[in-house]
């Protein structure tokens, strides 16, 4: 049996005159890494960004776990467990590494009046350990985000994913700007995510990067899915003929 953690069903939207989903429906499996693959304007950004509480589908379902669930800010897709990793992360340069480990979840020391005080250390300390669990070495946490190489940042928004448990992790384009060998990096986190019980959705316009990390491949053309097959049961060839 297979275990679906993400369901969408028929999911519509429309950006004034442009009809950018036209009835998505798909299943995600935990332990499966999932490549989604489209030409520019498939609708792959708007499919993610739905599950990620950027922008609000016109009409369909979406189920986590077999419940329905509603979406409706960034906050919500966190809590359910989504973490999404876009292009152009979305992380503050001027913050250090700890910071923006924790942003929107900062631990609280105390609290005086209803305000509370952000427990510095616990971010120093467990960001530390989170960021060796991905295997990133990184001078301190303290280090300014804006100070990292675009792969290093990837890392952090991995770990911050990692550490926070997330149960899905979507990466939009993420290996954009990267050089060949921070690129492979983030492949290979996509592979391990399946070891830390993770389910990986990595959009890419890479075919091969996509047929190296992942499990199943997804395409989508023009607002609609058009393939959804197993990796080991298609080839690039196959895919590109159907975009
Ligand atoms: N915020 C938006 N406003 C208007 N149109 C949009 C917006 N976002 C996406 N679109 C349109 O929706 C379609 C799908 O885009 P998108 O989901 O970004 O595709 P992809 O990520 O596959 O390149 C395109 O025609 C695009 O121009
Ligand atoms: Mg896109």
């Amino acid at each position: 049996m297979k275990d679906t953690i993400v369901s969408v069903k028929n999911l519509h939207k429309w950006y004034s005159g442009v009809h950018a989903l036209k009835g998505v429906s798909v299943d995600f499996a935990r332990n499966e890494a999932v490549g989604l693959i489209g030409d520019n304007g498939a609708g792959k950004s708007t499919l993610i960004n739905i599950l990620s509480g950027v922008q609000k589908q016109d009409e369909g379902d979406i189920y986590i776990e077999s419940e329905k669930v509603a979406i409706c800010s960034p906050r919500d897709s966190m809590r359910l467990g989504i973490e999404t990793i876009y292009q152009y992360n979305s992380m503050v340069p001027t913050m250090s590494i700890a910071r923006n480990l924790f942003i929107g979840r900062e631990p609280l020391k105390y609290s005086v009046f209803g305000i509370g005080v952000m427990d510095l250390r616990k971010m120093r300390e467990e960001s530390v350990r989170a960021i060796a669990d991905v295997d990133l070495h990184l001078r301190s946490p303290d280090a300014l985000v804006g100070e990292l190489s675009g792969g290093q940042r990837q890392g952090v928004a991995i770990a911050r994913a990692m550490h926070f448990k997330s149960k899905v992790m979507i990466l939009d384009e993420p290996t954009n700007h990267l050089s060949v060998k921070e690129t492979n990096k983030v492949i290979g986190f996509v592979r391990s995510l399946k070891e830390q019980n993770v389910t990986g959705i990595f959009i890419s316009h890479n075919m091969h990067h996509v047929f190296d990390c992942c499990d199943r491949v997804v395409a989508m053309a023009r607002g609609q899915i058009v393939l959804d097959k197993r990796v080991a049961d298609t080839s690039i060839d196959e895919v590109q003929s159907v975009l």
